[in-house]
């Protein structure tokens, strides 16, 4: 929290300078209380060869309340440090020293969730990126690798006690007290830390890695979620068997462990050993967990795990290089689930999810490079960028220099920088020397932000077959290589079959003998984050969409009509004949449906037409009145096509297997869901009936969460009935309400807005847990247009209430709330107006977090 008038300091990248002191073991010593945790640390400190004599030690620390510092054993005197509200400094140490502080810390009443805090009377930790400063003092840099060794005492109520690496002696202790003792023999900087006391329950399992080791599994949550813990103990099973077989990275340790907290910030935690989640990120049962939780699940256990080796083995030289973890473990995660299921439909979703993301924040105030260059909270840069279009730029190389040299360049990578601290050039570095291709000009990927646009001309010769394609990159998209997969499609499939052009500013490409009709399929399988700008008619579109042998690109040509014709249709958009393109794109969307040649996931994302927020991020201008009205018009008028296709369909994927969460059962629980969903879109009585009747009969999640959503979502009489027979059948379940929050933070019908208010004052809100917030103000403000952009600013008002509140207890949700305006200088303007004034006078408010400021600075900057 900034107390003085004075703006943050700004850190740069340019500005990097190594420690002046490195840490060579640390001893911690934890006494757990919730209101008085003492930690005493003993650090073995060495002054880095190169650093100047007289180099102070600074060391981090906020919050601590410091007891004791010693040097080698002598206790300092108040006139030999000095302590402020972010450290501590000595201003003359020797060369090498042992140095001990003692602080006290009060995980209570630690509502920001980062340092040591209580979550459901659980002692855990959260140390990424900045939180172990808030536990000791220390230099918390991630430069700073070192051994870590932990004791834990508590009392016997709290029996449980967990930290990273092996465990060591664990027993009593007088007074009704316990402890135990870990050891970690990787050295790691302090955000890989952490800590674990509670009440918990395990389930068990154990993995033989590819040499042999055996590594003991273990989750831990509440005794009553064990139930809950099975799927992602087998999906962590797939995951390290999946990183032998494709990366050759094994793991390390004798012990695997993950826990499960109700209140935490993200996803998940990759500390070294022991990973913490998001209890919504591990828990699944077939009643509580829809397909896509398990989806999720899926993804997050191995994203996690996979950082033992990128994030953990190899970790950052600094903050600014936080792509060279995410992005590549993202890469890997999705290439993960890309083998575990159907790998078109993963590209699909994870396509879908870049640009609802990654593309808004690229073309708005809150843009910045994949590695950024300054930054004043850390905090606000695990963003869709640094994820995502992170992921992609890994991708792109593996593209540029082939699957096998790829692999070859991250072997390198992992040895050369095994124990080290690396950068973003380290990686690509490695990647250049096992392939032998110069990346230098690659770099501008990670260096610039926005999105490339690329233009696509075609010319045919008068005479004979041969077709011209130019493809040209806008001037500032520079010279860096963009990989552009490139095919003609007719009728029949593909007229030529595709290349891999390598643009730079420029490219002309040239197929001879190419039938008239064939229409080329450019940026397959989305090559590259780009934004393609080409004239094509409304029929080659439609030739695409039907015939494309590559199905991300297949698909991709229907939803980017869908989304046209919306757009148009709401008096947003230029397409001539709208009314007449939604008409083909119906009778279209019905053949796809259900040509049986297609997998079920794959047509279930031919049938899920366009979001409001799909449409803003495509639209000039968001104007929700009219955005809502264009995506109604088109799903009625693709309804008109397909009613009869959706009940068939309707009826006949319904299932009496047992529920499995495979890729096979959910892809047709998807589609049929999809089929339900659109059917709904007549705001009539036997769609309605239809669907209550699913959730009344469902027995998995999947279907009772798809019907029970698609009534709370549409202005239908039997909508309450729903939501309340759904609250009553899970009021007691935190995690499953979530979706119900979140189901009625979408919701747009009269009155919206008083609901969402109301909701804030239920029993079953809590504003302290992060889960909640997202799913009640998160969805409303991302998803709720119409509610959340009310054109007398009611929306308004009442978010900026939320989040200045919220700021005080816990500013790094707060500050990621805030972003859901990113797309504020493309409302229509009476809206743009009022929420200009909320965003300026919210950056010039007094006592904003750090977080809090640097977002509503940037916003309106
Ligand atoms: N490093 C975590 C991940 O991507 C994300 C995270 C960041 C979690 C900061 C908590 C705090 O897997
Ligand atoms: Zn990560």
């Amino acid at each position: 929290m900034r107390t003085d008038a004075a703006a943050p300091t700004v850190k740069h990248l340019a500005d990097y300078a190594p420690p002046d002191y490195e840490v060579e073991t640390v001893r911690l010593v934890f006494a757990l209380d919730p209101r008085e945790t003492v930690v005493t640390a003993i650090l073995s400190l060495r002054r880095r060869e190169g650093a100047a004599d007289d180099a102070p030690l600074v060391l981090d620390g906020e919050k601590l309340s410091l007891r004791e510092v010693a040097i080698d054993g002598r206790n300092l005197g108040a006139d030999q440090y000095e302590v402020s509200d972010s450290t501590l400094v000595i201003a003359s140490v020797p060369a090498a020293f042992s140095l001990t502080t003692v602080v006290a810390i009060d995980p209570q009443a630690n509502t920001a969730l980062s340092g040591l805090y209580l979550s459901s009377g659980m002692f855990c930790t959260q140390c990424e990126a900045q939180g172990f400063r808030r536990i000791t003092y220390y230099p918390d840099r991630p430069d700073v690798l070192s051994r870590f060794s932990v004791r834990i005492e508590a009392p016997k109520s709290v029996p449980v006690l967990l930290s990273n690496g092996n465990p060591g002696a664990s027993g009593d202790l007088p007074g009704g007290r316990h402890f135990a003792e870990w050891d970690d023999p990787h050295p790691k900087p302090a955000y890989l830390f952490a800590l674990v006391g509670g009440d918990l329950a395990s389930l068990d399992d154990r993995f033989v890695t590819m040499s042999g080791r055996e590594v003991t599994l273990r989750i831990f949550v509440h005794e009553k979620d064990l139930g809950r813990c099975a799927y992602a103990l087998d999906a962590l099973k797939r995951a390290m068997r999946w990183d032998e077989e494709v990366f050759g990275r094994q793991y390390d340790l004798d012990l695997f462990m993950i826990v499960a907290v109700d209140h935490f910030n993200f996803g998940a935690m990759e500390n070294k050993g022991l990973n913490i989640f998001n209890a919504a990120c591990v828990l699944a049962s077939p009643e509580t967990a829809t397909d896509m939780d398990y989806e999720t699940i899926e993804a997050i256990v191995a994203h996690e795990y996979f950082h033992n080796w990128s994030g953990n083995r190899v970790t950052c030289r600094d903050w600014f290089q936080l792509c060279l973890k995410e992005g590549f473990t993202v890469f890997r995660d999705q290439e993960f689930s890309a083998d575990q299921r159907d790998r078109a439909v993963q590209r699909i979703k994870d396509v879908r999810r870049l640009w609802a993301r990654q593309f808004p924040e690229d073309a708005g105030p809150l843009a910045h490079p994949v590695r950024p260059s300054s930054y004043v909270a850390i905090d606000n840069f695990y963003t869709a960028t640094v994820y995502d279009k992170g992921a992609e730029l890994v991708r792109m190389m593996k593209a540029l220099v082939g699957a096998e040299a790829f692999r070859a360049g991250t072997d390198r990578y992992f040895e050369k920088n095994d124990g080290t601290a690396a950068t973003v050039e380290d990686f690509v570095g490695a990647i250049e020397a096992a392939s032998g291709r110069d990346l230098s000009r690659f770099m501008a990927w990670y260096a610039e932000a926005g999105t490339p646009v690329l233009r696509v001309e075609e010319s045919r010769e008068a005479s004979g077959n041969g077709v011209t394609h130019t493809l040209t990159l806008t001037a500032e998209a520079g010279n860096r290589p963009v990989p552009v997969r490139l095919a003609l499609i007719d009728e029949d499939g593909e007229a030529a079959s595709e290349r891999l052009v390598e643009v730079e500013g420029h490219a002309n490409v040239v197929t001879e003998g190419v039938t008239p009709g064939a229409v080329a399929s450019v940026l397959r399988g989305f090559s590259a984050p780009v934004r393609v700008e080409r004239n094509l008619s409304v029929d080659e579109r439609l030739k695409l969409a039907r015939a494309d042998t590559d199905p991300f690109s297949r698909w991709q040509a229907g939803y980017a009509l869908a989304v046209d014709a919306a757009l148009s249709l709401g008096g947003l958009g230029d397409l001539e004949s709208p009314e007449l393109v939604a008409d083909e794109l119906g009778a279209a969307i019905a053949k796809s449906v259900e040509n049986e040649a297609f997998a079920p996931a794959f047509r279930a994302e031919v049938l899920r037409l366009p979001s409001l927020t799909d449409l803003a991020r495509a639209s000039r201008v968001i104007d929700p009145e009219k955005l809502q009205l264009g995506r109604e018009v088109l799903r009625s008028r693709v309804l008109s096509y397909c009613r009869p296709v959706l009940e068939s369909l309707h009826d006949g994927l319904a299932s009496d297997e047992p529920y499995d969460p495979g890729a096979l059962q959910a892809g047709r629980r998807a589609l049929r869901n999809e089929a339900l969903r659109l059917l709904l879109a007549d705001a009539d009585e036997a769609p309605a009936r239809r669907a209550l009747r699913q959730a009344e009969e469902a027995d998995n999640m999947t279907d009772e969460a798809a019907a029970t959503a698609a009534l709370a979502h549409a202005p239908v009489a039997e909508r309450e009935a729903a939501l309340a027979r759904f609250y009553d059948r899970w009021k007691d379940d935190a995690l499953v309400l979530n979706k119900w929050f979140a189901w009625q933070a979408a919701y747009t019908g009269p009155g919206a807005l008083e609901e969402v208010r109301a909701l804030t004052e239920h029993p079953a809100f809590d504003k302290g847990n992060p889960n909640k917030v997202r799913a009640l103000i998160g969805v409303f403000a991302m998803e709720n247009l119409p509610t959340f952009h009310a054109a007398d600013g009611s929306g308004y008002d009442f978010f900026f209430d939320f989040v200045s509140e919220l700021d005080g207890r816990n500013p790094q949700v707060a500050s990621r709330l805030l972003t859901a305006t990113e797309s504020w200088r493309r409302l229509e303007p009476l809206r743009r107006d009022l929420i200009e004034k909320k965003l300026r006078s919210l950056a010039e408010r007094k006592g904003l977090s750090d977080n809090l400021y640097e977002t509503a600075q940037r916003l309106v900057s």
